[in-house]
């Protein structure tokens, strides 16, 4: 059988780990991305449960270890700078807490998958690329090759398969399943903004902080051992209420710069170091702010049309979306390698995969926003007191257990085995 010929779209983490994958199931692989090189921005992003499982068959837990942030902690802190309390990584990664030992910049990670499969002959990366048309042929009574047209260069070619990993907003899937791009996009009533600033706010300090503000507002930061300071924010609004989605959506038609200002105007009065911040960010040239959202498709695939990562199910607040794209790549590729000879059986076989564990992987922690981000002064003065006496009994464990379905401790989805034809 000559081999399986795959179009991957996007190349952040889903494209590149199912590129890695499914080489080794012995397809020969296009990946096109629309940006003009691999994307280089964003915070941390969490790797947990079967994604750490999936790395670790990877040749590149060494290399994630050297990215990890190395941040010891969190002080949730008051408007003044003292801390209430802290919570610490557990130093296993069979039991990860709420601080993961795998933190690391989605930049950094991106790299290091990309640097895996750039030189693999079987792998081609085109970049500043995306799909124009698709039109699937019917091969006699399943589901045949996609024909694809490319926007800029690239031929018009037959695909055997093609794999939309262009993130939560993605054009090929609604090509691919013939729906419009904001379908099966569930907002969360909730923005982030991750971003560098040029100084180190926190003399080299270790722990990373946090601290809430009324009105949903919430803001982490931290040093770099490189001399500067990361900062993630995010916008909460109540459930029911869409108004900090929708006026972020409005700014985000304005651009970076246009979102810079709306975020500083949000933050404007919320005390702690927020002035100086949203001072600095203004100037910060790794800005990237998003909507956070779910997405929840009824299927995962389309004959020969597949979505992986947040293209399928991104997972929004429970920042299980990096995990989720890279087990989704493994599996894909597994039951492909599987069923070999048998296309349908094996994307079959990978959505019966992926769906238990998306279920359970999106499922938002019971009060996870008024944790997060209590509305009012009130909300905000009982939440300090929980927190506070989580972290002075040590109840960690209770907080795990109360966190599960996001934090949970190693990988309990028992991910199969396969054997590898390449
Ligand atoms: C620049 C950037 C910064 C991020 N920062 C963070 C962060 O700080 N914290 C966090 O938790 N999550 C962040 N995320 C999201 C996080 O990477 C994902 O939730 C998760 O890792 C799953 O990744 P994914 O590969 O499925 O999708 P994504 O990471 O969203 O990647 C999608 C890729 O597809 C490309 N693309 C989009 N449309 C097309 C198209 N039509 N044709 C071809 N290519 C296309 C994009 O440029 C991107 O490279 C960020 C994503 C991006 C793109
Ligand atoms: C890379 O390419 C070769 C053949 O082209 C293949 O056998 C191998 O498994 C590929 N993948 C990886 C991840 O090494
Ligand atoms: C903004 O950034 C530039 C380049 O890094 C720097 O020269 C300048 O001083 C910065 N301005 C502020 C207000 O921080």
């Amino acid at each position: 059988m000559p081999n399986l010929k795959v179009l991957i779209v996007g190349a952040s983490i889903a494209g590149p780990t199912a590129a890695y994958w499914l080489s080794k199931a012995g397809a020969d692989i296009t990946v096109i991305e629309r940006f003009p090189s691999l994307r280089s921005n964003g915070q941390n992003v969490d790797i947990r449960t079967s994604g750490v499982t999936v790395i670790r068959k990877m040749p590149m837990e060494t290399a994630v270890r050297a990215k990890t942030s190395q941040m010891e902690g969190i002080n949730f802190v008051l408007a003044d700078g003292s801390t209430y309390a802290c919570i610490k990584p557990t130093g296993n990664p069979e039991q990860q807490s709420l601080v993961s030992e795998y933190e690391i910049l989605r930049g950094d990670l991106s790299q290091i998958l990309f640097d895996l499969t750039k030189d693999n002959k079987s792998i081609k990366y085109v970049f500043g690329e995306q799909v124009m048309s698709m039109r699937q042929q019917i091969d006699g009574k399943v589901n045949g090759p996609i024909i694809v047209e490319i926007a800029n260069g690239l031929a018009t070619a037959e695909y055997d398969l093609v794999v939309a990993c262009d993130g939560a907003t993605s054009r090929t899937r609604a090509m691919g399943l013939g729906r419009g791009s904001r379908d099966y996009v569930y907002p969360s009533n909730c923005w982030a903004a991750f971003f560098s600033i040029n100084e180190d706010l926190f003399a080299g300090n270790a722990m990373g902080h946090a601290y809430s503000a009324v009105g949903g507002r919430f803001i982490a930061a931290g040093s770099d051992p490189s001399g500067i300071t990361k900062v993630v924010l995010m916008g909460l609004s109540p459930p029911g209420d869409h108004s900090a989605s929708v006026s972020f959506c409005d700014a985000m038609k304005r651009g970076d710069d246009g979102l810079k200002q709306f975020v500083a105007s949000h933050y404007e009065g919320a005390g702690w170091k927020t002035e100086e911040i949203m001072k600095c960010m203004l100037n910060s040239t790794d800005f990237y702010a998003n909507e956070i959202v779910q997405v929840k498709t009824p299927s995962l695939c389309n004959g020969r049309f597949v979505l992986v990562g947040d293209a399928g199910y991104a997972a929004g607040f429970t920042g299980a979306g990096t995990t989720l794209a890279i087990t989704g790549a493994y599996l894909l590729a597994g039951e492909i390698n599987k069923h070999a000879g048998n296309l349908e059986a094996g994307i079959k076989g990978y959505e019966e995969q992926m769906r238990p564990m998306i279920a359970k992987l999106q499922r938002e922690p019971p009060l996870i926003r008024t944790i997060l981000a209590p509305q009012t002064a009130w909300g905000l003065w009982v939440r300090n007191r929980i927190f506070a006496f989580v972290a002075w009994t040590r109840i960690l464990e209770f907080a795990q257990k109360y966190f599960a379905s996001a934090f949970a401790s190693s990988d309990k989805f028992g991910l199969p085995e396969y054997e590898w034809v390449a």
